[in-house]
């Protein structure tokens, strides 16, 4: 398999990666006009296989910003994916006419299973309830922006934490920093998945779970609201349930730290209320903006190729099927099932899901 640069796990690259990227995305915001230029005749891809606003259009306003062109969709109902087609020859099709691809999917590992046989590199744009890289590197920019460090800061996450995507990715970015410390807030049933927290675990950093955001408020530097994901939720009901747990107002700010910033990937439904928008601490439009920039370094770093990775690391097992359901694998019946791990706990390299064998 071709060394290529994709990113489908921030994971994948050393933190100096990470570092370089904030860097070129602070250098971008000072002057995004010396950049005007810097993608003259190259083409992006995107393919959105759900719904989008903020991640598709910052990602292509910051390709006409650096000077290139587009290709793509942002409904698959108007492809030959209507027609049956794979995510495989799909991907490769439009890999074959584009420089680099954008992809977001509803399904986990999706993403993954595109690279893999894609013949340019390709972006994770989000996939299913799993990762979504590129929304922790705008959260990463935001940090650093606004609060001058990635470490030593008190997070809370609330809300979704089982489907929320953004937070998955963002916990395991800032679990890489020193002395942070997280605070877990949700209900049981929407508690983090094991995967997260044994990531937690093994960086050794504090974290605690608690129920009520009134609580935990007032130690925070850091509050990461989030939805309740209604589309992935296996019943009407169970997400009824759920719906309205959460909502951050003028009260809960008023026991606030002065200097807490509250972050929010958007799109918000219930869980701010909108008077809470006018307080200098809601920084979540501002986030948005950097999401745009954060998006021109990463396109133009991609782009140059510099630093290549290996999306296998572990290696096929013929009969081992993945434990989660929603996992790629079960729906790409031509996709090798790769898995890292020995003995009878194999993670599967498309979900991350632990799976049992015998
Ligand atoms: C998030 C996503 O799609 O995961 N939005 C985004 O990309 N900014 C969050 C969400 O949909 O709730």
């Amino acid at each position: 398999m071709n060394k290529k640069s994709d990113l489908i796990d921030l994971n994948d690259y050393p933190v100096e990666w990470w570092e370089e990227l904030l860097a070129l995305g602070h250098k971008i915001i000072t002057d995004p006009k010396a950049y005007a230029h810097a993608c003259d005749g190259k083409i992006m891809g995107t393919l959105f296989y759900e719904p989008s606003t903020r991640t598709q259009m910052s990602f292509q306003t910051a390709m006409l910003r650096l000077g290139g062109s587009l290709i793509g969709f942002d409904n698959p109902a108007t492809s030959s994916v209507a027609k049956g087609e794979n995510i495989k020859d799909t991907t490769k099709i439009v890999s074959g006419y584009a420089d680099i691809l954008v992809m977001r999917h509803p399904t986990a590992g999706s993403v993954k299973a595109a690279a893999l046989t894609a013949d340019c590199p390709v972006i994770n744009a989000g996939d299913g309830g799993h990762l979504h890289p590129t929304q922790t590197l705008t959260d990463l920019l935001t940090l650093k922006e606004e609060k001058g460090t990635l470490s030593g800061l008190t997070i809370g996450f609330c809300g979704d934490l089982k489907n929320g995507r953004t937070v998955h990715s963002l916990i395991k970015a800032m679990s890489c920093f020193k002395a942070n410390k997280f605070v877990l807030i949700s209900t049981k049933e929407l508690a983090l998945p094991v995967y997260i927290k044994d990531v937690l675990s093994a960086s050794g950093l504090e974290y605690e779970e608690c129920a009520d955001l009134e609580k935990a408020i007032g130690k925070l530097d850091v509050l990461y609201m989030t939805r309740i994901q209604q589309e992935r939720f296996a019943s009407r009901e169970e997400y009824e349930a759920q719906k309205g747990c959460y909502v951050l107002d003028k009260k809960k700010m008023s026991i606030a730290k002065d200097d807490l910033i509250v972050l929010h990937p958007l799109p918000r439904v219930d869980e701010i209320e909108i008077a809470v928008d006018d307080d200098k601490r809601a920084m979540y439009f501002k986030q948005a903006e950097y999401g745009m920039y954060i998006r021109m370094a990463l396109i133009l770093t991609v782009l140059e190729g510099k630093t290549k990775i290996d999306l296998v690391k572990g290696r096929a097992h013929k009969h081992a099927i993945c434990s989660n359901p929603a996992c790629i694998t079960h729906k790409e019946q031509y996709l090798p099932h790769y898995f890292t791990g020995k003995g009878t706990t194999l993670i599967c390299e498309y979900c991350d899901e632990r799976t049992l064998v015998e």
